[in-house]
């Protein structure tokens, strides 16, 4: 059984109902939001509550596969295809007939594999590799990105058709900043649930913890908020959580803060570099969010990186 879809924000509501009113059809849906917003949890409800609930859910995520492998792995492919296809194999695609898969991190599907995507959503047909016939599938797709996928378009990543084609009904995870009331909701839930889980009581959350928790700007959304309660639940059992025993970085100051030049100069290019890898370290290594935390776009952020500024 999932687990409970926690939140009674207007922004997530909004996201639910679109989820509900498209789950029992067989439309392609595409998820966006940033990392741990819950795409994967819209993902299973939509599949719940379709008249495909009874049949297998299945996930892929498509930046972790090596591109060599992405189409064996999406549409199957004979024994002896490729050195290592020591077997027949049916392919995620097929897999998930009569069912729901889930195409996570869709943006970095290679052209290819985009391709061959593209046809299945049109015609149902996946064509496995090193074999001459065409299959059919009958799979209801829900594609995933923390992207901005028009300017993977724009940049000739992604294929404009192919965006169309799963953009039919759209909807996005709001950040969990921008959703009023739930911080508290959801750390309720998840101290009870992990106090469970490890069999310790639960800790209480003070007000001055609680007034920090709804501070903080969450880069990693719900998935932050639900590690950060595991944490608390281990460290703290049945205490009363202060805000200075969170572990989140001191709050941000109310204005942006003003970095003074001294008097001997500074080489900004080596303050750049710095800042860029503290962001990477604090964003986890995700570099969406660290080049929002700098305030560039991911493009921008990866150039410069590559440059090395
Ligand atoms: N509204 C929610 N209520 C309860 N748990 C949630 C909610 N949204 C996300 N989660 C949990 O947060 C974590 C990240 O969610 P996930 O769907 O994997 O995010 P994404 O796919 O957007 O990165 C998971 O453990 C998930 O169960
Ligand atoms: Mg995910």
């Amino acid at each position: 059984m999932n687990p409970p879809v926690i939140g009674r924000s207007a922004a997530l509501e909004s996201a639910l109902r679109t989820a509900r009113l498209v789950a029992p059809t067989d439309a392609t849906v595409l998820l966006t939001g940033e990392t741990g917003t819950g795409k994967e949890v819209a993902a299973r409800l939509i599949h719940e509550s379709s008249r495909r609930a009874g049949e297998p859910f299945i996930a892929v995520n498509c930046s972790a596969l090596p591109e060599a492998l992405v189409e064996a792995e999406l549409f199957g492919h004979r024994r002896g295809a490729f050195s290592g296809a020591t077997q027949d194999s049916l392919g995620k695609i097929r897999a998930a007939s009569g069912g729901t898969l889930l195409l996570d991190e869709v943006g970095d599907l290679p052209l290819a594999a985009q391709a061959k995507l593209l046809r299945f959503l049109e015609s149902g047909e996946v064509q496995p590799l090193g074999e001459s016939r065409a299959a059919r599938g009958d799979t209801r797709v829900v594609a995933a990105t923390n992207r901005d996928l028009m300017s993977a378009v724009g940049a000739g990543r992604f294929r404009e058709d192919l965006f169309y084609r799963l953009h039919v009904v759209p909807i996005e995870l709001p950040p969990l900043r921008e959703r009023d009331g739930d911080v508290a909701l959801l750390a309720a839930h998840f101290l009870a649930r992990f106090a469970e889980q490890h069999d310790r009581p639960a800790p209480r959350l003070g007000k001055c913890a609680l007034k920090r928790l709804h501070a903080h700007a969450w880069p990693g959304n719900v998935r932050e908020l639900r590690n950060l309660c595991e944490r608390l639940v281990i460290l703290h059992p049945g205490s009363t959580i202060e805000a200075a025993m969170l572990p989140l970085p001191a709050a941000a100051p109310a204005s942006p803060a003003g970095l003074a030049l001294p008097a001997e100069g500074l080489d900004i290019f080596a303050l750049e570099r710095s800042l860029m890898a503290q962001a990477l370290a604090l964003a986890g290594g995700n570099q969406s969010h660290a080049a929002r935390l700098l305030g560039m776009s991911r493009d921008r952020f990866l150039y410069r990186l590559r440059k090395g500024t």
